[in-house]
């Protein structure tokens, strides 16, 4: 906790030890998520008054009990390919098709398609689609993803705006995104930006509202400002904690400069990271020319965001949790590449051995929607603690 200038509550799972001893008993790995947390984290951006509209962004975590706790909270569900909104529709019974955000990237041409059959809200982001394909978007409702010029985020291949990134219409080209919808007969009733993903910069999202008021006055039709996702968590113990509130009285001053329009938000980590571990069993402890190693059943199979962003998750041996003397060890998976690290000179017991079990923390977000078989190991379970 040293460096920080709040504490940092104390993780549910600390109370939870004894049930997740149990739940391991039938296997490793494992994600166990917390429904509590994450409806804690729904309630806590639903008291932020200049939002309008929350769509929770699937692709974080899509266990369909998370869906269902959600969207219990009146959130919307935010979808990128066919097979998500699929997945929604048919895991929250009754959901209504129009809180369902259908924001694609490069998508086939058939997932549009299905989406505007089945009714959902759909994002669109170029001048391409409407041109190669008029006769799905002649005289629809859509919305607009649009590229203000600037990305940012936790790490460059989490930056999903400016040149070098693939997402949005380019701003320059939106005086002929608005031609070309005149004569579909196509009205945008919504403007959208995704920037990037563990955004740090208050201002971030405060410039966005600014930026895109200004396109939605030109489209002249727009009613909602969908300011994506973002969110960061503190992953870790120095991280600063996100200031929601400072972020709701940014939110609420610049909405009053531009009235007339409602925000939207979309966010995935935020609403569920702290609500997940990943659960792994030490499989062997070993020394290498001065470095030690504790190896895991879960490796980058399991849970990537180390390996492919060098993403920090605290670890603990929760076999060993009141341990005393304490080491440095580097924790391993059991693939076969050198990026298969889940942290350098990781503080945990010096005791630490075979058939402890070990807890990755905050891995509820891009856990296990990122997961793979890779190797041929098989893909980790997952429980609910309601
Ligand atoms: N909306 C759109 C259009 C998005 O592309 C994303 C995330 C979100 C919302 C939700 O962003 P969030 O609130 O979770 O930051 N795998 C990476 C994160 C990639 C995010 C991709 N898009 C990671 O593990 O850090």
């Amino acid at each position: 906790i040293l460096g920080t200038t709040r504490p940092r509550p104390v993780p549910w799972w600390r109370g939870a030890r004894e049930r997740l001893l149990a739940l391991a008993e039938a296997g490793t790995p494992r994600y166990v998520y917390h429904l509590p947390t994450v409806r804690e984290r729904a309630r806590q951006l639903l008291a932020v008054g200049a939002i309008d509209r929350r769509y929770y962004a699937i692709k974080a975590n899509s266990h369909p009990a998370i869906l269902r706790a959600v969207a219990a909270e009146g959130f919307g569900l935010e979808c990128v390919s066919v097979g998500e909104v699929r997945h929604v529709l048919a895991s929250v019974p009754g959901f209504d098709p129009a809180r369902v955000l259908f924001t694609p990237s490069f998508a086939p041409i058939d997932e549009y398609r299905e989406a505007f059959e089945r009714g959902v809200n759909v994002t669109v982001d170029n001048c391409e689609l409407l041109q190669r394909w008029p006769e799905v978007f002649r005289g629809r409702s859509l919305w607009l993803r649009i590229d203000l010029g600037h990305g940012d985020g936790h790490h460059e291949k989490v930056t999903t705006g400016g040149k070098a990134s693939k997402f949005g219409l380019a701003a320059g080209r939106v005086e002929e995104f608005i031609e070309l919808a005149r004569r579909l007969d196509v009205r945008v009733t919504g403007l959208h930006a995704h920037l990037g993903s563990g955004v740090e910069t208050r201002e971030h999202w405060r410039q966005m509202v600014d930026e895109m008021a200004g396109f939605a006055r030109r489209i002249g039709t727009v009613e909602v400002l969908d300011i994506g996702g973002g969110l960061p968590i503190p992953y870790a113990a120095d991280d600063e904690p996100f200031d929601l509130d400072d972020w709701a009285a940014g939110l609420a001053e610049v909405k009053a400069l531009h009235p007339g329009f409602q925000l939207a938000i979309e966010p995935g980590r935020f609403m569920v990271a702290e609500s997940g571990v990943l659960l792994a069993r030490c499989s062997q402890v070993v020394e290498k020319d001065g470095v030690h190693r504790v190896g895991m059943d879960a490796g980058m199979n399991a849970l990537i965001r180390p390996a492919l962003y060098d993403a920090w998750h605290d670890i603990v041996n929760l076999s060993r949790l009141d341990a005393q003397d304490i080491a440095d060890f580097d924790v391993v998976g059991p693939i076969c590449e050198s990026s298969d690290v889940f942290g350098h000179r990781v503080k945990l017991p010096a005791a630490t051995e075979a058939g402890d079990l070990m807890l990755v923390s905050d891995a509820g977000a891009y856990g296990y929607t990122m997961a793979s078989t890779y190797n041929l190991r098989a893909l980790p379970a997952e429980d609910i603690i309601e």
